[in-house]
């Protein structure tokens, strides 16, 4: 099995993303792609619970995913796309894509489980077209003294064994600052109030 495929996560996590779809993270998925537009790039396609979210404005899609079986679970989502969509196998650190050769690029719940979220974002930048937008839906790392952050001290040995190699505590925010963002378009809803998995980071970014 390739490194990054873990073919049972992949079927709990689809089970769980279309269960969640109907709720407040589909909503949270249609809210922050109304901002997308032209050709767009989304790092770890996974099920590709995302597509059907995405607004008319989105002429197309390049889905990087390095894993087979999430590929694979992806494959009839890809096919009902009302967009072309591209599927590459790829990491989103060394994206296999021209410079300014995107138009808007999508994180959702991807930035936690990536193995370098500094550099995945610098390769978003490279591509991305000046002017060109950013959504995020991520789960990140809880306050300092919450129990959120607790909860997340706890699980963080065994979390990415049992989660794809998602770590809980991913300071999302403080990588986006890092890389000199403007982020006041993001909020941090409790929207998966299920430990370890909170807060979210939701919104969009403006390159
Ligand atoms: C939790 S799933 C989220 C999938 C989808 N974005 C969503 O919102 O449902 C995370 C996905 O990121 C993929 N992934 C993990 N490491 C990656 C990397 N370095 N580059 C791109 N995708 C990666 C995984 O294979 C998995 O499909």
């Amino acid at each position: 099995m390739a490194p990054h495929d873990h073919p049972v996560f992949t079927q709990v996590y689809k089970w769980l993303a279309r269960a969640e779809d109907a709720g407040a993270i589909g909503k949270a998925r249609t809210e922050v792609s109304r901002a997308l537009h032209g050709r767009l790039l989304v790092v770890g396609l996974g099920p590709a619970e995302d597509l059907h979210h995405l607004p008319e404005t989105v002429t197309e899609v390049v889905g990087i995913e390095p894993s087979a079986s999430m590929r694979k679970a992806a494959a009839a989502a890809v096919d009902a796309a009302p967009m072309p969509v591209e599927v590459i196998d790829a990491m989103g650190e060394q994206l296999p894509l021209p410079d300014n050769s995107v138009d808007s690029a999508l994180f959702a719940y991807v930035l936690c489980s990536v193995e370098d979220p500094e550099l995945v974002i610098a390769e978003a930048l490279r591509v991305l077209r000046p002017g060109g937008t950013i959504a995020v839906l991520e789960h990140v790392k809880a306050r300092e003294g919450t129990w959120m952050r607790r909860a997340q001290r706890l699980a963080s040995p065994v979390w990415p064994h049992l989660a794809g190699g998602c770590r809980c505590d991913q300071d999302t925010r403080a990588v986006f600052e890092a890389a000199g963002l403007d982020l006041s378009g993001l909020s941090s809803p409790d929207l998966t109030p299920v430990p370890p998995v909170a807060p979210s980071l939701v919104g969009t970014i403006q390159v």
